[in-house]
């Protein structure tokens, strides 16, 4: 486990205040979901409880209601990550333009199955929610990129060039 004073360092908590800032003082639960993407890449891109409950306390809110959150949305990872997420979107749209062929490719040619890393800890595979991507489906969010209409082919040359 992390040490609780250096992982939710002074620069974390000035990009939390930058969103805080955005809302009535007394609503400082509102930064909570900007909060947790600024812990969870700060953090190699998972969160561990002791960062939530961190977060929980300068945001003034039940430990429970950031775990809520954290659980809810698929963007927050609550376990150790590969170097990068691979996202592929399943949802209906993505699903029927594609989006099963380009997961079962990633399972059998990088022997991971939706929520595992590669053996190298080069990625790891999701299969996420709609993306907001639906009219250039099949979409894959790559880290923080989105792309779209997306083939096998295209995907494994979108992975061979992640370190
Ligand atoms: Fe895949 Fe919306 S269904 S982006």
């Amino acid at each position: 486990e992390r040490d609780k004073s250096t992982l939710f360092t002074p620069e974390i908590r000035a990009a939390i205040d930058k969103h805080i800032a955005k809302y009535p003082s007394e609503w400082r639960q509102s930064a909570v979901m900007p909060a947790l993407t600024l812990v969870q890449d700060a953090n190699g891109g998972w969160l561990t409880q002791a960062l939530m409950d961190d977060i929980a306390v300068y945001l003034d809110m039940p430990p429970m209601s950031v775990y809520e959150v954290a659980t809810f949305y698929g963007m927050y990872d609550l376990e150790p990550q590969g170097r990068h997420k691979v996202c592929v979107c399943n949802s209906i749209s993505c699903m029927l333009q594609g989006s099963e062929e380009l997961i079962e490719h990633v399972e059998h040619k990088y022997g991971v199955k939706p929520g595992e890393t590669t053996a190298d800890g080069r990625f790891t595979l999701k299969e996420v929610e709609c993306l907001g991507a639906c009219r250039d489906a099949p979409a894959v969010l790559l880290d923080k990129t989105y792309h779209e209409k997306l083939s096998p082919d295209a995907l494994d040359k979108l992975i061979d060039d992640l370190e």
